[in-house]
């Protein structure tokens, strides 16, 4: 009789721990499949990646700067955000460089100076009108860009070229 008991209590006790083995079972089944899940979303995105070229984009070096008509005889003229500036004179038009030849800074230009055209005021150089340098630690002269006019009458920079022999371009 008490090894019929035994039995009838034994089975609960089985069934019990079946359940928990399934419940086990069930809870590494989740866990493994989200696991994978996670692991393909995360292969998928680092592929991703190689689809979007990396690269860093930066503004042309070539631009236009407006319409002849903006640039009077006599003018001198800051192009905002390009660090050049458009002289327009008698003899013809060009572009030259605000970038101190020293260490970066902006150079602003001189008016009313007959000598001095630009100015650094980071460490004190100066420029002559064309670009020269007068004074101060700039080791070289401001360059002069490349500039040519398009088919619709508008001025164009192209930054990439300097013009070495600072020739002006007649218009
Ligand atoms: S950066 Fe212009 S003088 Fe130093």
């Amino acid at each position: 009789m008490e090894s019929g008991s035994s039995n009838v209590t034994a089975l609960p006790l089985k069934a019990a721990g079946e359940a928990a083995d399934e419940n086990r079972r069930g809870f590494v089944k989740k866990f493994t499949l989200s696991a994978l899940l996670l692991g393909i979303g995360g292969s998928v995105l680092q592929f991703g990646r190689f689809l979007k070229p990396n690269v860093l984009y930066e503004p042309s070096q070539t631009f236009k700067v407006g319409e002849l008509s903006k640039f009077p005889y006599g003018s001198r003229t800051v192009i905002e955000g390009r660090g050049i500036e458009i002289v327009r004179e008698k003899d013809g038009i060009h572009a030259v460089s605000l970038v101190c030849t020293h260490l970066g800074c902006l150079v602003k230009p001189v008016d009313n100076d007959s000598e001095i055209g630009y100015a650094c005021p980071c460490h004190g150089s100066t420029f002559a009108l064309k670009g020269e340098v007068l004074g101060g630690p700039a080791p070289k002269d401001l360059p002069w860009y490349e500039v040519y006019v398009d088919n619709s009458g508008t001025l164009v920079v192209d930054t990439s070229k300097v013009n070495q022999k600072r020739t002006k371009l007649v218009v």
